[in-house]
Formats: structure tokens, C-alpha cells, sequence
């Protein structure tokens, strides 16, 4: 029996913070180690055109992004790992899928109208079909699952709509997809805690990336507010200790954590011990994330080897498509 399809792919835009790796990162090295998919796991630098960045800061950030997953433990024996625009065949196979899909469907998405929204400037049509390129990176393997935070599981409905108009239109061949959804702990911004954890105002503070030495994650976790009036559990404290439940021992966590319930606990000491916990958890991580970056050879290697397994798979499904609609 050959294994179910996975496909994931995550944007090199900024870097990796501990949100984004509870969101997808850690899942994705939980899949491949399980041993039960073959998992295609991609850069969506495509995508990460939607927003305008410079050529340099797009490639060095997506070689980045792939130290990143490797250092993080996604292997590259395991998962195939790739860059989304080593693959023509993905924009390929987006136009094709744009002329199966009712533009009223595209503007109702969720992320479209936010970002339109928000992003007033450079409503680009990118912005738009975004979702379009999206199911084109799914069905190309015809992924059986799609693991993705809660944020992305429209864009997966979608995916299987776009099959349905497909299929509909040119007879069946695409497969049904799924969003693989695992309970991912909310992660919560260390100065604005109610809010979800993201560098997106501008404070540094308030994100822990992957990257942070042991000082800087002190110095953050230090700043982070627990207090607000009125007392009871407040939302900064609930997030330090949903933290170390993550990142600590389970013995560490119930210290603190019956401490919170009888009132004795010190704060001081539960961000101490939440940022030895940080540091130590990724300090594999950051020796080894330092190591891909100092031989970028090898890097580009890894990724090229990858892309060849991909585009196998990839040119496969679009020798089909264009005999089934018509085109050479
Ligand atoms: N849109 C996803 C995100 O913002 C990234 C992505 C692009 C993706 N293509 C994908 C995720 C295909 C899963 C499958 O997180």
C-alpha cells in the first residue's frame, strides 16, 4: 500500500517565531517521523510575491527558511523539501485551475478580504488567486492531507471545491483533499498578550524567534507583562505557562502551575525558568541552523535534490492535465 500524500508549505517572509513553529513546523517533524506519509513539505516563495520584498532579501530569506526546517529536524532523507519556484509546474497548473474557478469564490475568502483591507496599497490580483496557487501546490501531488493551522483550512476547502470544478468539467482525476489539523497551543504576543504572537507592530519584544540567543530570550521573557488590574489568572501569565508546558518539563510545568493555583507562585521564577527552558530546547537548533548557513553549497544541494524528486512527481500530473484539457 503506498502511504497517504502529504503537502505543506510555509512563506519565507520574516523569520521563523516559536508561534510558527508550534503552528506547523513541529507537526510536520512529528508526520515525517511517524513514518506513515510520504511528505512534501515546500518554500512558498511564489507566494511570498503577494508582498512586495527586494530579489536579494526573497532568496536569502528562502534559503533561510530551509536551514530553518532542517535545523528544526525536518530531514531531507525523510521529507521532500523544496523550493515552490524550483517547479514551473505549479504556476502551471494555477493558471489552469484559474479557469475552473468563479472569482466570487476567490473574494470571499477570508485572508483575500483582510489583507485588501489592511494592505490598502498593493491589492495586487496575486492577493487574489493566492488560493489558486495554493491548490495547485496540493493537487500537483495529489495530497491526500494538508497540514495547516486553523488560518489556512478555507484555503484547503477550497482546494477540494477546485478539484470538484475540475473533475466536473474534465471528468474525475483530482483526489479529494483534507486539512490535517492537530491541537495547536495558542500562542500569545509576550507584551500583548491577548493578542496572537507576531512582530507585525514593530515590537521585537514580543515574538521569540527560533533564532534568539539565551540573553535575548531572558531579556524577552523578563519584559513580558503577567500583571493587569483586577488580578485572577491573567492572559500574560496563562501564555508564559502554556510556554513551558511546550518548551519545559513536565515537572517544571506542574511546580508552576499548582504554584499559579495556590497563589504562591513568583513570577520571576516562572520566567526564569521558561527562559532556561527556551534556550535549552533550541540550542540544537541554533549549532545546527549555524552549520547549514556556513555551506551554502551544500544547502543549494539539498534543495536541488529535492526539487528533482518533487518535479518527478509534478511533471507527472501535468502530462496528464494538459492531455485532459486540451492543450500541449
Ligand atoms: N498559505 C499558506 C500560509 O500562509 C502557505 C502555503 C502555500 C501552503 N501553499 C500551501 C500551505 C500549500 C499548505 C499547502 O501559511
Amino acid at each position: 500500500m503506498p502511504k497517504p500524500i502529504i503537502v505543506s508549505g510555509i512563506k519565507p517572509t520574516g523569520t521563523l517565531n516559536i508561534g510558527g513553529y508550534l503552528g506547523a513546523v513541529k507537526n510536520w517533524i512529528a508526520l515525517q517521523n511517524s513514518e506513515k506519509y510520504e511528505q512534501y513539505i515546500f518554500i512558498a516563495d511564489l507566494h511570498a510575491l503577494t508582498t512586495a520584498t527586494s530579489a536579494t532579501r526573497l532568496r536569502a530569506e528562502s534559503n533561510k527558511l530551509a536551514a530553518d526546517l532542517m535545523a528544526c529536524g525536518l530531514d531531507a532523507k525523510k521529507t521532500c523539501l523544496f523550493v515552490q519556484s524550483h517547479i514551473p509546474e505549479h504556476a502551471e497548473l494555477a493558471w489552469i485551475f484559474n479557469c475552473v474557478t468563479p472569482i466570487s469564490e476567490l473574494k470571499r475568502m477570508t485572508q483575500f478580504k483582510d489583507k485588501s483591507q489592511k494592505q490598502e496599497k498593493n491589492i495586487n490580483a496575486g492577493l487574489l488567486m493566492y488560493p489558486i496557487l495554493q491548490a495547485a501546490d496540493i493537487l500537483l501531488y495529489k495530497a491526500a492531507n494538508v497540514p495547516v493551522g486553523q488560518d489556512q483550512v478555507q484555503h484547503v476547502e477550497l482546494t477540494r471545491d477546485i478539484a470538484h470544478w475540475f473533475n466536473r468539467r474534465y471528468g474525475d482525476y483530482f483526489p479529494e483533499t483534507k486539512a490535517l489539523l492537530t491541537e495547536i497551543p495558542k500562542v500569545m504576543g509576550l507584551t500583548e498578550p491577548t493578542k496572537k504572537m507576531s512582530k507585525s507592530d514593530g515590537n521585537a519584544d514580543n515574538v521569540i524567534e527560533l533564532t534568539d540567543e539565551p540573553s535575548v530570550i531572558e531579556k524577552k521573557i523578563k519584559r513580558a507583562v503577567t500583571a493587569t488590574a483586577g488580578g485572577g489568572q491573567t492572559p500574560g501569565v496563562e501564555n508564559l505557562l502554556t510556554l513551558l508546558k511546550q518548551f519545559g518539563s513536565a515537572t517544571t510545568h506542574k511546580k508552576f502551575w499548582d504554584a499559579e493555583k495556590d497563589g504562591s507562585i513568583r513570577y520571576g521564577d516562572l520566567k526564569q525558568a521558561l527562559a532556561n527552558a527556551l534556550a535549552n530546547y533550541f540550542a540544537d537548533f541554533r549549532t545546527k541552523r549555524a552549520e547549514l548557513l556556513a555551506n551554502p553549497k551544500k544547502l543549494e544541494n539539498i534543495l536541488a535534490e529535492g526539487a528533482s524528486q518533487a518535479r518527478a512527481v509534478a511533471q507527472k500530473t501535468m502530462t496528464d492535465v494538459r492531455k485532459i484539457v486540451g492543450i500541449r
